[in-house]
């Protein structure tokens, strides 16, 4: 696979054919902020956090970092005025549902989101879909989806699946940004009598 050379934040990094603008920056040492990426999993572009300004043939578009594959010649900002306004307005929309969120507090924190700026939503999960595409593209196992849409869309486990597999994996616990995970399959095995009530069961 063949090397191209571009520019993120005034620096020439050098990146493979194939890698995204988020890869080719985060191997420079170069931060992208990002909710739904996860190097193991297909770019879902759900969050917009990683949204960063691209030049390409005399053009600057707003993109997201996650998607978008390196080219020779690329210039990329990671920040700007603009893109820090988008990211506080981004966070500031998740913070409605998940103010209590350890990593979107800290992404607050740097571009200024203020919690309380839209009304609460009775909702923990932010929609990045970690917990059901790991569930589907790593585990094959399919015990969580996603339900209703619109506002109402939420994540819900499946029962007669999640009571087999869950127990003893788990794995999609950690990747939740906001833990609201936890607490549904919490609920889930108290209100299913088809839940073991503990592992190897
Ligand atoms: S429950 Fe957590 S990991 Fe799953 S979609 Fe919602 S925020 Fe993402
Ligand atoms: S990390 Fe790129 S859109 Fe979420």
């Amino acid at each position: 696979m063949g090397e191209v050379t571009l520019t993120i934040d005034n620096k020439k990094v050098t990146a493979s054919e194939g890698m995204t603008v988020l890869e080719a920056a985060r191997n420079a040492g170069i931060d992208i902020p990002t909710l739904c990426y996860h190097e193991k999993l297909k770019p879902y572009t759900a969050c917009r956090l990683c949204m960063v300004e691209i030049e390409s043939r005399g053009r600057t578009n707003l993109d997201t970092a996650c998607s978008y594959p390196v080219t020779a010649n690329l210039v990329v900002r990671t920040r700007s005025a603009n893109i820090d306004k988008i990211r506080k307005t981004i966070l500031e929309l998740m913070l409605a549902h998940a103010p209590d969120s350890p990593i979107l507090q800290d992404y607050a924190k740097e571009y200024s989101a203020n919690k309380d700026h839209f009304e609460k939503q009775p909702s923990f999960c932010i929609l990045c879909g970690l917990c059901v595409r790991y569930c589907n593209e790593i585990k094959k196992k399919n015990a969580i989806d996603f339900i209703d849409k619109g506002v109402e869309r939420e994540i819900s486990f499946v029962p007669e699946i999640a009571s087999k597999e869950c127990w003893n994996c788990r794995e999609c616990f950690p990747l939740c940004p906001t833990e609201y995970l936890q607490a549904t399959f919490v609920l889930t095995e108290a209100l299913s009598p088809s839940f073991p009530t503990g592992p190897d069961k």
